[in-house]
């Protein structure tokens, strides 16, 4: 499986900075020969998306509301994002379930939509501190895909501990390892088409961290907040996937 790359802005950069950014990813993008994956907020998606043509980048949402239009103050449709150039949707952020509330069905719900409108669904999944702690890694897991996936489902996982995400304290490489492969597992038996379904690692990845992350077991690339606002550091993590 080529590695996917796929870098999460959350609500960061103006106009002026996805410009700066592009200017130096876009003369390297092409050499990657990796897929890379940038998610920028909703209000520069189609100005990234216009800087990505013609390059191998692909262009995504951060998230989707998952009715398809009407009286929703605020939100944004997955016909909105895919006219605005996006080819995939984040769903699932622990940010989005933690801070907004989103459930299960929630996401399943905007899965189907992302689907409708032809966009990738890039599902994020991962357990809490005390989930871990207390031993329900696999359990949380299990109950995340499983409520949350149909048989026909085609798109990305990225499997980020919540107590990994912005903390500066990424999980362990056995850890990773042993979280996507009960990931793989239950794909495989859940999905029809679940063996080529990629499992990216998330959670404070950083340029030092990725040869070791490259070379573990079961991992198909990685979602990186942080570490991806800055484009020499992004291109760093994809460059340490080719090695
Ligand atoms: P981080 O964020 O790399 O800053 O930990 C990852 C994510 O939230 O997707």
């Amino acid at each position: 499986m080529n590695p996917i790359i796929a870098a999460n802005w959350k609500m960061h950069k103006t106009r002026r900075e996805v410009e700066d950014f592009f200017k130096i990813v876009l003369p390297n993008a092409s050499r990657a020969q990796r897929s890379i994956w940038i998610a920028p907020s909703a209000t520069t998606l189609m100005l990234a998306a216009e800087q990505a043509r013609g390059s191998s980048i692909t262009i995504g949402a951060q998230n989707i509301y998952f009715e398809p239009q009407g009286a929703f103050t605020g939100e944004i449709s997955g016909a909105q994002v895919a006219d605005c150039g996006a080819k995939f949707v984040i769903v699932g952020h622990s940010e989005r379930r933690r801070l907004f509330g989103e459930t299960n069905l929630d996401i399943k719900k905007k899965i189907n939509a992302a689907a409708h409108h032809g966009l990738i669904p890039l599902l994020c999944i991962g357990e809490s501190l005390e989930e871990r702690n207390s031993h329900q890694t696999a359990a949380v897991l299990k109950k995340q895909l499983t409520e949350v996936l149909d048989p026909s489902f085609e798109g990305v996982i990225a499997y980020e501990p919540v107590w990994a995400i912005g903390t500066g304290k990424s999980a362990t490489k056995e850890m990773i390892e042993e979280a996507h492969g009960i990931c793989k597992e239950i794909l495989k038996n859940m999905c029809k088409k679940g063996e080529k379904i990629a499992v990216l690692y998330g959670g404070s990845v950083t340029p030092q961290l990725t040869p070791s992350l490259a070379s573990t077991k079961n991992v198909d690339g990685a979602l990186v907040g942080g570490a991806s606002l800055e484009a020499q550091s992004f291109l760093s993590i994809v460059q340490g996937f080719m090695l």
